[in-house]
């Protein structure tokens, strides 16, 4: 090994140290649910788009190398792609995220790694950053993507298509639904 490869060769184990101390924490705001191809999808699972052949994706993350990533559900496949901010990947157990009486998912057009409101995080990196839920049009597709603030772009890599990188994206964001009004609710 020369020298140049044997710093590569340290800094990645460096790296990797990092990571399974600080990296791939599950953030806990958000309901998750794990899931496979034999679990029928949550009703109130969230839309993130749909795949090149036509599919529904859902929202989901999985986990990848002390990182954990926004993934691309298709409950028909039992299926779930994700990309890092360099490689795409898939995986046959992921968790799904759902919305309840209370908690509702929402869409908005967002840029440049702008820090949104109520963002959904599906957790953090190797590198202990939050990571994001984005998605956007490409591809004859509407394909969920992993967004690093830091990097002020929402990746996206879906199987073999090139790898993609917008600065004009949407961001997934979690909102509080009112209780219904209720005229004689409970007195205390
Ligand atoms: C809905 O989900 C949120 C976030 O996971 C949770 O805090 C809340 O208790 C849930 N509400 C109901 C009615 O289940």
């Amino acid at each position: 090994m020369n020298s140049a490869l044997k710093l590569t060769a340290l800094v990645l184990v460096f790296v990797q140290l990092l990571g399974a101390i600080h990296g791939g924490v599950y953030d806990n705001t958000n309901l998750w649910v794990a899931s496979d191809k034999t679990l029928e999808l949550p009703e109130s699972a969230v839309l993130g788009g749909f795949d090149p052949y036509g599919y529904y994706i859902y929202v989901g993350r999985v986990v990848y190398s002390s990182s954990i990533l926004p993934a691309r559900i298709v409950p028909e496949t039992g299926t779930a792609t994700y990309n890092t901010e360099s490689l795409s990947n898939s995986a046959t157990s992921y968790q799904v995220l759902v919305a309840n009486e209370t908690v509702s998912y929402h869409w908005v057009r967002s840029f440049d790694g702008y820090r949104e409101k109520n963002a959904v995080s599906v957790g953090t990196s190797a590198t202990n950053d939050r990571v994001f839920v984005c998605r956007a049009k490409t591809d004859g597709a509407l394909l969920v993507g992993t967004l690093y603030l830091a990097q002020r772009v929402c990746i996206i890599k879906y199987q073999d298509l090139p790898l993609r990188k917008f600065d004009k994206y949407e961001v997934l964001i979690r909102k509080k639904e009112l209780l219904q009004w209720q005229p004689f609710g409970p007195s205390n």
